[in-house]
């Protein structure tokens, strides 16, 4: 008798949780998406979304296997429930050719909201080949935009050829990527992979990021980031900046970037600022556990950062760098400066820490260049430290 209830019991929670399971399950299936990479299922995912969103219980999106066309999306919040699900097996693809508009995917407003999987194809190669031609091209869109969110975790995204920035994180807090894969050419311009600004607790793991650009960059107000187990390569290495920009800016605080390896890129660990007058500042950051493999600048604060050096800025970066930790960082320079610190001469870096630095250059002795930086050196120095 006991164990006939038991079973009861057992029979009703399993058709509990289905019934809830199946009336908070949005499939853009059911919404009208065909997985046939031709027909435009925007309509159909923001339908999807409407549902999920306006639901008062945690509801879950499901997106099945296929190539999904979608124009361009913008999910937006507030939504009534915090505890949002998106399962993406499928791909979704941008249009073939161009727009005007610089955001393809956008999360915007919400809290709480958690993507599985999901491969995300830019389908950047005719705006590069504009860029390319050098013809007039619209500025560019970035795959995706997470803008103005809190809470949001992204686990095993992979995201393709993008326009421009592959990911930027704007005005949010508590953003969480595990296990991403970002991959566009190495000759392709400006494809960033993740841009960070005016956003804090940003956590990023075990992710691997090949592109024609930053693998990671912390623009202005970039506080309390978390980057770990990358590897990064092709692309121009992780960086703070640029900064500088602008004469009112936001500070960069406590970074920590560690566990990276750096294959091929033009630079490893990186802080850039314009010379020209800013309040900004970055304080308190610390790379360590780095290994770089045939890497052009392993190690570089440049606040005299100008590329292509046309109408450079001058004569002084207002932006103040100080208490910077790098920390057992080894492998091979492909050139021959393998630590360059060029601060400000109005603002000179202070506290710069280097510790077990190991960086070695063919089979010539590599190089250390300071300038306007205090700061100690401590355990093995090689190149031997300038500070
Ligand atoms: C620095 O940021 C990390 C998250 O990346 C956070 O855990 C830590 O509490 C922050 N430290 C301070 C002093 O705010």
């Amino acid at each position: 008798m006991a164990q006939t209830f038991g079973s009861l019991l057992a029979l009703l929670l399993i058709s509990y949780l289905s019934i809830t399971m199946a009336t908070a399950a949005y499939n853009v299936v059911d919404f009208g998406a065909k997985p046939d990479g031709r027909t435009d299922a925007a309509k159909a995912f923001l339908a999807a979304w409407a549902a999920a969103c306006g639901s008062n219980q945690p509801a879950t999106i499901i997106v099945p296997s296929g190539g999904f066309l979608v124009s361009q999306a913008l999910f937006s919040g507030p939504c009534s429930n915090t505890g949002m699900r998106m399962f993406i097996k499928g791909t979704l693809m941008a249009p073939a050719g161009y727009s005007d508009s610089t955001q393809w995917i956008t999360i915007k407003y919400v809290e709480g909201l958690s993507i599985y999987g999901g491969r995300l194809d830019g389908r950047g190669q005719a705006f590069w080949a504009c860029k390319n031609a050098r013809r007039s091209c619209p500025y560019g869109a970035t795959s995706l935009t997470i803008g103005q969110s809190k809470n949001l975790l992204l686990s095993g995204i992979r995201l393709v050829n993008s326009e421009l920035f592959h990911m930027s994180i704007f005005a949010s807090s508590g953003i969480t990527l595990q296990g991403a894969t970002i991959t566009a050419p190495d000759d392709s311009p400006n494809t960033d992979g993740i841009h960070i600004q005016m956003s804090s607790f940003v956590t990023i793991t075990g992710s691997t990021m090949r592109t024609g650009d930053d693998c990671i960059s912390m623009g202005p107000g970039s506080t309390d980031v978390w980057i770990e187990n990358i590897k990064c390569g092709p692309g121009h290495g992780i960086s703070v900046g640029s900064l500088g920009g602008e004469a009112q800016e936001a500070g960069v605080q406590n970074i920590t970037v560690r566990a990276v390896e750096f294959t091929g890129t033009q630079n490893g660990l990186r802080i850039k600022t314009w010379a020209k007058p800013s309040n900004g500042f970055v304080k308190g950051v610390t790379f360590e556990h780095a290994v770089m493999k045939n890497v052009q600048n392993p190690i570089v604060v440049d606040q005299n950062y100008c590329p292509g050096t046309v109408n450079c800025p001058g004569p002084s970066s207002g932006i103040k760098i100080s208490q910077v930790k790098f920390n057992d960082v080894h492998g091979t320079s492909a050139t021959q400066v393998a630590v360059k610190l060029d601060c400000s001469p109005s603002n000179p870096c202070t506290g710069i820490e280097l510790q077990d630095i190991k960086l070695t250059y063919q089979n010539e002795r590599s190089l250390s260049y300071c300038k306007n930086v205090k700061g100690t050196a401590s355990g093995v120095m090689i190149p031997s430290s300038c500070l």
